[in-house]
């Protein structure tokens, strides 16, 4: 009898290479003993490998292809079903293609059971962050496979999270991913993982994506076996969470229907619209253009395009930051209680609004969600750029013989100068497009100050509308 003992790793191209010379040599199946290092060596017979024989060997891409994922499965038997295959496929390669014959289907259901295996072990390795002294952060994760799937299972891993030093420990032994090369070990005791407090977000994750009205635990079994689940922090919420779910579905049903919010439908209706190439002519056009406006993402989350409004054939063009919650609401620039601040001083300083033209640098609400409200932002840098396409639109369509600026984004966005307000403010300066910019401040400032400063502040506010009206007059 002769025996084959196989590497722990690479094993599937140790087996290839002894089986093609056996073959070569036409040694029957039952004449080999196939052996992985772990086996006793004084239980079976000791014949070397004989030297290639005189035979052609051939074997087709799909049944090494196959021959590779059975490679992995644990079944001791693997190595003579896989030779047996070789040997039989000499002479009769028909069976390879068809799907009835026992030995292929035994060997196919062999493969899914590793490619499952597989699948599973890239969806339920967790792995702990490790104390790191250098550049690249270090992790472990201990993983117990059906199968023998260390060295198919991890190239995944190596492309993942190509980026961190990683070790992956298995029964099988231990795959450790150092400086972008993965090498493979034999066994080692299960490595001591720390906390790691990324499982908590995992967690919480996994809690908010749990329908307590649509509870399969069948399915989930199925998903998620059992015997992966005392590795995998967040099965621990499973328990108390179907035993909570008929309370969770029983206060649904008692809480009612939920309305979408105000925004939506606006929201749906612009997702829907098309996205015309051409360059608006009129501000109409412009205006509706800008309606599907996706330059940058804010648009994502606003409820919709605040374009400007007023006399298209304006002298005056006042510019703001960018519109708040109530602008977004209701689709109209300064409606909210910086609006109404800047409308009245307006109507003080004889600025009629029906013959100017209000509008904002930035053309989409930038927020964070707090709860059920949203916390204005201002925009940044990049969302200044991106909306610069419609300000210089609006300002070639309307050409103002002025335009004032509120703030410090809008100065920005006019100007280009991001120096401080407090010397420029109630000063003209030269804008981008070479057209006169009067700086003030913007009216939200004012709200926010204390009302000392904020008197000054509004006096001062009152004097630039008043030039600016002196201006265009
Ligand atoms: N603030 C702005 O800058 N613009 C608006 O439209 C509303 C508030």
């Amino acid at each position: 009898m002769i025996r084959v003992t196989l590497p722990r790793f690479a094993r599937f191209e140790a087996w290839r290479a002894a089986a093609r010379d056996l073959a070569s040599a036409r040694i029957p199946p039952g004449g080999v003993i196939w052996a992985d290092p772990d086996m006793p060596s004084d239980l079976f017979g000791a014949e070397p490998l004989p030297r290639r024989g005189p035979h052609q060997v051939r074997a087709t891409q799909d049944f090494l292809q196959l021959a590779r994922q059975v490679a992995s499965h644990s079944d001791p038997e693997r190595w003579s079903l896989l030779y047996a295959a070789l040997m039989r496929a000499q002479t009769d390669r028909r069976f390879l293609s068809n799907p009835a014959d026992p030995m292929l289907d035994r060997l196919s259901r062999m493969a899914k059971s590793v490619r499952r295996d597989i699948h599973k072990m890239h969806a339920f390795v967790r792995f702990h962050e490790l104390p790191s002294d250098g550049p690249r952060r270090r992790f472990a994760a201990w993983f117990e496979p059906e199968h023998l799937i260390l060295e198919a299972g991890t190239p995944f891993f190596a492309r993942r999270f190509a980026d961190m030093d990683w070790l992956i420990a298995t029964p099988e032994g231990v795959a450790r991913f150092t400086g972008g090369a993965i090498d493979y070990a034999p066994p080692e005791p299960r490595p001591h993982l720390p906390d790691d407090h990324s499982h908590d977000l995992w967690q919480t994750y996994f809690a908010n994506i749990f329908n307590p009205a649509r509870i399969k635990t069948q399915a989930m079994r199925s998903e998620m076996p059992l015997k992966y689940w005392k590795n995998l922090p967040e099965t621990r919420l499973i328990p108390d969470m179907l035993a909570d779910a008929p309370r969770r579905v029983q206060a649904m049903r008692e809480a009612g229907a939920s309305t979408a919010p105000a925004f939506a439908p606006k929201v749906t209706a612009r997702i829907r619209q098309p996205i015309s190439e051409a360059s608006p002519a009129t501000l109409a056009d412009a205006g509706t253009q800008a309606a599907r406006c996706t330059r940058c993402e804010l648009c994502h989350a606003a409820t919709q395009t605040v374009w400007g409004e007023g006399a298209p054939d304006a002298f005056l063009m006042i510019v703001g930051e960018a519109p708040g919650d109530h602008e977004d609401l209701q689709g109209r620039p300064f409606v909210g209680p910086a609006g109404q601040l800047l409308r009245k001083t307006m109507a003080e300083t004889g600025l009629d609004s029906e013959r100017i033209w209000l509008t904002n640098a930035v053309k989409h609400f930038r927020f964070t969600p707090r709860g059920r409200r949203r916390l204005h932002q201002s925009p940044d840098g990049s969302h200044i750029q991106h909306c610069r396409w419609w300000l210089d639109l609006e300002r070639r369509l309307i050409a103002p013989r002025l335009t004032l600026a509120l703030g410090a984004t809008a100065a920005y966005a006019l100007t280009g100068s991001r120096k401080p307000l407090t010397p420029r403010r109630g000063r003209i300066e030269r804008g981008l497009d070479g057209g006169p910019v009067l700086i003030t401040w913007h009216p939200s400032l004012i709200l926010r100050l204390p009302s000392d400063r904020a008197r000054t502040a509004l006096a001062e506010f009152r004097a630039d509308l008043g030039l600016a009206a002196n201006h265009i007059a």
